[in-house]
Formats: structure tokens, C-alpha cells, sequence
């Protein structure tokens, strides 16, 4: 049974090969998207090193001058109409900085380093690991210097799709961009490939897309950054920040390079967390619009995110389990973890982000129990969540209702976090 499961989720992934990378699925995202190549290199690494090692060598080929590792790297094999918006649209060719492959103009998580490690565990090739250090160092120096937009060192994202898309938490921000009523027209390409009750709405889309354009005329550099109109400190980049730095500072350890200022990053970024995220009253860190410097109201998993961190305080460790066990996130009849509470007021069990339960939350949930030896919880993590992909299938995400799958089909990090969860049950892992 497991073994049909990883044989299925290998096939998944070599389906969505493109050569030198992996699309998150063929139609809906015919091209490279950063965290989910560094997710799919987790589970890569079980079935093919080689393209692991590529998937990230491929994702960091595409950084721009001044660090940034892009959201999206264009294929430049697949047609401009199957996407939208497209490489025309984002022009990353007339940016200053901006690499030989068309990409993107914004980021998302630096799951890379994370993923370079787990990667180089199972091949101990130093050589690669030097190679890419500067550019996982540079990446990370953009989002703790570049990003630091508040000032007291929490990395601000300038999109919603720099990390969970359609979340609840970026609505109040989201509210106060204005759209002009001269938008440039687009056609949605995603409506094609998904029901339109799984994605964003079409007021949330106007709204991502008039941020492309906006970063698009300052050149996406740092210009005027304070002034953009969408800024907001979000728990899991900020996060996924303190566990690249916890993973740069391992790198260099194993480059003899110096860890201190990876640790000093990580220790610098957890107490801003710590000091302006953390909400005692719900157990759960909050997202926080860096315009306003208010937190934010919504409940959502990107709350549970700091688990990542090994030196996060246990009682701050035990608060996020008591939250996490509740049955607003994890319904007792239903699949873990709900993106936003269940019992909040716009819970929608289907749409994206905004209450289906997501493998790769699981898992970075999963792998975060671990590094806090909350072992027995981790393993029952584990297993609803494979419950969950074989009721649901290897899609984009499920209703934590009924386990149905919604949004893309054959979801390549559905796959490749599978295996290495069902790798974790193996007790192979490393
Ligand atoms: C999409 O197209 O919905 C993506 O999430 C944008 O990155």
C-alpha cells in the first residue's frame, strides 16, 4: 500500500520533470515556482538526487543582482497564453539586476537552504554545497536587510503571492490598496484549470495583479519600498527565515565558513517574532501590517510556522500545540490543519487558502514537531495527512471537512512530501 503510494507520487514528479526543474502541475503552473521547487527537492532526494540537486541549482541560476531568488522562473518552451501573468507581463528583462531567464519580480520563502541541506545529506557533495552557499547567503541577505522594511527585523512581504496567496490574513491590507480604474486588462488563465471555487476572486485578483504592475514600474528594486501600498510582516516567511539561517549556519559549518552570522540572523529575527508576532491570548503567532503596525485579527496555520525553530521557547512550543490540537484546526471527524480556523467567520472549505488543509503546511508542521521531540504527535500528523492524499488524491489541497481534493491535480509538492513523509514513517530520514 505504501509502496503504491511512492511509486505514484514518483510518477507525479517525473510527469512534471521539465528537464532541469519541476512545475508545480502542467497546466495550472506550466513553470518554476521557487518554494515548491525547494518542497519538491524534500522529497526529490529520495527518488533521484541528481535532480534534487538540479532543482535548486536551477531555482538559484535565476537570482537577481541584488539577491532575490524570483517567484517564478518562465519556461521559456511553454506558450505566453498559458499563463497568466505571463513573462511579457512582468518584463523582468527591462529591471535593473534582473538575471538571463525571464522570472518574476517577488519572492517567496527561502525554503532553498533548508532544502540544499537535506539535499546534500544524501549526497555529502561539498563541492555543490560551496557552490550555491554565496547565493543561499545572498538570498537571505535580501530578505533580512532588503525586506526589513519596519526596521525592527522582520522580513515584510510586498505580495500576497509571496506567500499564502489568498489568505485571510492579508485582507485588511489588501482593502486599502487602491485599484485604478484603468487597470490593464488580463485574462485568467487559472479559471481554465481549477473551479472558480477553489481560487482567488476576481477583486482579489485586480488587486495582485495591480502590485505586479506597481513593482514593475519602480523596476523591483528598493526604491520606495516604504511607500508601496501592500507591507506585511508574515509569520511563516519570517519563519522560514530563521530556518534558513539556522541551515546557513550548518552549511557553513560543514564549508568551514563561519556560523555566527547565520545564528546572530536567527536569533535576531525569533525575537522580533517573538516580541511582535507572538499573540499569548490565541497561542498562535499573528501576521502584522507593517504600514499600520497593527497585528492582524486572522487565525491562520502560517501561525504555527515557527515550530521550525528548534530553540523556540517551550512554553511558547506548548501554546502552539494546545492551538494546534484544537478542533478549529484539526477536526477531530475531519483532515488537519485548516488554513484558517474553522469556526472563523469567511472559513471556506475549498478556497485555496482560506480553510483547505495543505500538504505542505503538514508537513512543515510535521517537521517541526520533530525538532521539538513531539514525536507521537508528528507521526499522527503524518498519518492523517497520507489519509488525506489517498482519499483526496496528489491534489493542491483538500477540504479538512471530507478529505475531497480541490485546485490542481497531480500537485507535484502533494507528491514529494508524501514520500518523504512516508521516508519519515521509514524512520529513514535525515
Ligand atoms: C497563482 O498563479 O495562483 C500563483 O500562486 C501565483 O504565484
Amino acid at each position: 500500500m505504501q509502496n503504491r503510494l511512492r511509486a505514484e507520487a514518483a510518477a507525479v514528479l517525473a510527469d512534471n520533470w521539465l528537464g532541469a526543474s519541476t512545475v508545480p502541475s502542467r497546466r495550472l503552473y506550466p513553470h518554476q515556482w521557487n518554494w515548491d521547487s525547494a518542497l519538491i527537492a524534500f522529497g526529490l532526494r529520495h527518488v533521484d538526487v541528481g535532480r534534487a540537486r538540479q532543482e535548486i541549482s536551477t531555482l538559484l541560476a535565476a537570482q537577481w543582482a541584488n539577491g532575490m531568488v524570483p517567484h517564478i522562473i518562465f519556461d521559456a518552451a511553454t506558450a505566453h497564453g498559458d499563463y497568466h501573468p505571463n513573462a511579457g507581463f512582468w518584463n523582468s528583462r527591462g529591471a535593473p539586476g534582473a538575471p538571463a531567464a525571464e522570472t518574476s519580480g517577488i519572492t517567496q520563502p527561502p525554503v532553498a537552504a533548508p532544502a540544499a541541506l537535506a539535499v546534500h545529506r544524501h549526497t555529502a557533495d561539498l563541492d555543490w554545497l560551496r557552490e550555491i552557499y554565496p547565493k543561499l547567503v545572498a538570498y537571505q541577505r535580501f530578505l533580512t536587510e532588503h525586506r526589513n522594511v519596519g526596521g525592527h527585523g522582520l522580513v515584510s512581504i510586498v505580495h500576497p503571492w509571496e506567500s499564502l496567496d489568498n489568505s485571510p490574513a492579508w485582507d485588511a491590507a489588501l482593502a486599502a490598496v487602491t485599484v485604478p480604474a484603468d487597470l490593464e486588462g488580463y485574462t485568467r488563465h487559472d479559471l481554465k484549470h481549477a473551479p472558480a471555487a477553489d481560487r482567488p476572486t476576481a477583486d482579489e485578483y485586480d488587486r495582485y495583479v495591480h502590485l505586479v504592475a506597481l513593482r514593475r514600474a519602480a523596476g523591483y528594486g528598493g526604491d520606495g519600498l516604504a511607500e508601496h501600498p501592500f507591507l506585511v510582516e508574515d509569520p511563516l516567511t519570517n519563519a522560514i527565515t530563521v530556518w534558513a539561517a539556522q541551515s546557513l549556519a550548518e552549511i557553513a559549518t560543514l564549508l568551514d565558513e563561519d556560523p555566527a552570522p547565520h545564528r546572530a540572523t536567527a536569533a535576531r529575527v525569533r525575537e522580533a517574532m517573538l516580541a511582535h508576532m507572538w499573540d499569548p491570548a490565541a497561542n498562535l503567532f499573528r501576521a502584522r501590517d507593517a504600514r499600520t503596525a497593527t497585528p492582524v485579527a486572522a487565525d491562520t496555520v502560517a501561525g504555527f510556522m515557527p515550530l521550525l525553530d528548534p530553540e523556540l521557547p517551550d512554553d511558547i512550543v506548548d501554546g502552539l500545540v494546545q492551538s494546534l490540537c484544537h478542533k478549529r484546526f484539526w477536526p477531530s471527524d475531519g483532515f488537519p490543519i485548516a488554513s484558517q480556523a474553522m469556526d472563523s467567520p469567511g472559513f471556506d472549505a475549498s478556497r485555496y487558502w482560506r480553510g483547505p488543509a495543505w500538504v505542505n503546511t503538514n508537513w512543515l508542521i510535521w517537521t517541526g514537531l520533530r525538532a521539538h521531540g513531539r514525536h507521537a504527535l508528528a507521526a499522527e500528523l503524518a498519518a492523517a495527512t497520507l489519509d488525506m492524499v489517498r482519499r483526496g488524491g496528489w491534489r493542491e489541497h483538500f477540504s479538512p471537512l471530507t478529505g475531497e481534493g480541490h485546485g490542481a491535480t497531480n500537485f507535484s509538492w502533494t507528491a514529494a512530501l508524501t514520500i518523504d513523509l512516508l521516508d519519515g514513517l521509514d524512520g529513514l530520514d535525515g
